[in-house]
């Protein structure tokens, strides 16, 4: 069954991340970003989408998950890049029960709440993360993992596909093909939620 390899895979993964405590994040990701700033084969543009994605995963783990552990992959594989960033966290639906206890939503739902929806528990005006995150996936092509509190969803440009996968905390898989393109113009119209109302 797909969720089973889907597991598998992501246990491969997790084992070649490096693991690192929370209050360490900054100093791994700085390696990364050096890593694949002296990338030749990536157009800046994906350079930048490559960055944005890890910093708003990784403010996410630092301001929402409550995480000892994160884990930072960044690789290369059968033409794409590769980025994965997870954390042993308690997961979005347990943050919801905590800010929203009236939400009458299953897991599922709050997930794909904070996910497309740009529901946040930081109050109005926020939310734009995970949200942002997902445009760009969409505008490159990407395929995206998206895990948190054991639900989630596998997201394509043109698919969506729930998933119920044994694993703590919350977990962002993402591939870009290695010579995806995003021009500029476009980065900045999902950046800035404009993709939204045009
Ligand atoms: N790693 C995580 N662990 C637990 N909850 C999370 C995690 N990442 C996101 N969330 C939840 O999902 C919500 C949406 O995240 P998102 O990054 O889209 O917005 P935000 O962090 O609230 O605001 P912004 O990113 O605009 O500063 C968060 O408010 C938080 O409740
Ligand atoms: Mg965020």
């Amino acid at each position: 069954m797909f969720e089973n390899e889907l597991k598998k895979e992501i246990d491969f993964l997790l084992d070649k991340a490096t693991l690192l405590e929370v209050k360490e994040i900054e100093n791994d990701l700085a390696t990364v970003f050096n890593k694949v700033t002296t990338e030749n084969e990536i157009s800046s543009q994906i350079k930048e989408a490559v960055f944005y994605i890890l910093s708003e995963l990784s403010d996410n783990v630092k301001q929402h998950s409550k995480a000892s552990k994160s884990w930072i992959l960044y690789n290369k594989d059968k033409g794409n890049i590769i980025i994965l960033l997870a954390d042993n966290g308690i997961g979005i639906p347990a943050v919801f029960d905590r800010y929203f206890p009236d939400l009458d939503k299953n897991d599922l739902e709050k997930v794909r709440e904070a996910l497309e929806k740009g529901v946040s528990t930081k109050g109005e005006g926020r939310g734009y993360g995970l949200r942002t995150v997902r445009g760009i996936v969409e505008a490159t092509a990407a395929e995206m993992v998206f895990i948190s509190g054991g639900v989630g969803y596998k997201i394509t440009k043109n698919k969506k596909d729930p998933l119920e996968i044994d694993v703590a905390g919350t977990i962002t898989l993402i591939k870009i093909p290695v010579d995806a393109r995003l021009d500029s113009s476009q980065f900045y119209k999902i950046i800035e939620g404009r993709n939204e109302r045009n």
